[in-house]
């Protein structure tokens, strides 16, 4: 089935399904199903929900499969999968290129400390570690985080948590593929601090209506420290993302935050020249 009609408020509609026009291509952990919920309540976006992993992982499946699990949209809208492994997967870029090199890229980027802590938490949840007792995880993560070269402990840069945030050498791949225009870079941090400033930007970049504003914003006891979204401006209806996001975080001892801090710098500054921008953090 790819596609059925219904009556809409502009009438009789047609709504197919069809390829993406935009992707949320990552980065893991910074803030990617925030940033796919909030544009999902536009009525000019047509999102999957769930991750799709075509081109990294099904893509023997071909692309009528990849096709098939989009969801169904209507001409005036856009259609938008995200899946955060197509970042850093060196084959991803060139196989979207085929399929489209018109497609919007869409890029969430957190702090890459941050992010790392938060993707060394979820393998703990997944790996059903007690996760309660921070302690021990800060211990965990330390001795995951560090190497002994020759009698000097060094930072393990092939771990994925570490090396997921090397963004300039994942978006450089990209950049082989697509021109700096194709791509928006969304700042993680302030999604949280200032969702509706990212959401301005972003609804820039997707050329639809500014409609998600500042009024649809809402901090609620239910999701401390984290924004939901109203569905409507002034509506009681609101959806806040689920508890696996906002997880606690082990409290990481200043010399270990300071070595990653040095770490990640030059990267960090290679990154913002690289696309041009003011540096986020
Ligand atoms: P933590 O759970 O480590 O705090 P992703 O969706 O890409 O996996 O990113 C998860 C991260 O999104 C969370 O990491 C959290 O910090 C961040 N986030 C940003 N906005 C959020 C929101 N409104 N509600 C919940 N988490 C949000």
């Amino acid at each position: 089935l790819c596609w059925i009609m219904v009556i809409g408020s502009e009438g009789l509609e047609i709504l197919k399904k069809r390829l993406p026009d935009a992707i949320l291509i990552g980065a893991k952990k910074s803030g990617t199903r925030a940033l796919l919920t909030f544009i999902s309540i536009h009525p000019n976006v047509s999102a999957a929900n769930p991750e799709i992993h075509f081109f990294d992982k099904y893509y023997h499946l071909g692309i009528d499969w990849y096709r098939s699990q989009m969801p169904f949209a209507t001409q005036n809208q856009i259609v938008i999968e995200k899946t955060p492994k197509y970042l850093v997967d060196p084959k991803v870029a060139q196989r979207v290129y085929n399929m489209n090199k018109n497609v919007k890229l869409i890029v969430i980027l957190r702090n890459p400390i941050s992010r790392a802590i938060s993707e060394f938490v979820q393998t703990q949840w997944k790996q059903k570690r007690n996760i309660f007792d921070v302690e021990e995880q800060a211990r965990r993560f330390n001795r995951m985080l560090y190497q002994n070269r020759r009698g000097n402990l060094t930072i393990r840069k092939n771990w994925s948590v570490i090396r997921n945030g090397i963004y300039v050498k994942h978006v450089k791949n990209w950049l082989k593929y697509f021109p700096l225009e194709s791509f928006i870079f969304i700042n993680g941090d302030n999604l949280v601090r200032n969702p509706h400033q990212e959401m301005k930007k972003l609804q820039e970049f997707l050329a639809i209506k500014p409609i998600i504003t500042e009024r649809n914003f809402v901090m609620t006891t239910q999701k401390r420290g984290f924004p939901c979204i109203r569905l409507k401006p002034g509506s009681d209806r609101i959806k806040c993302l689920n508890d696996q996001k906002g997880r606690p975080h082990p409290k990481i001892n200043p010399s270990v935050f300071q070595d990653l801090d040095q770490f990640y710098k030059p990267f960090n500054k290679e990154f913002f020249e690289l696309i041009d921008q003011e540096p986020f953090w």
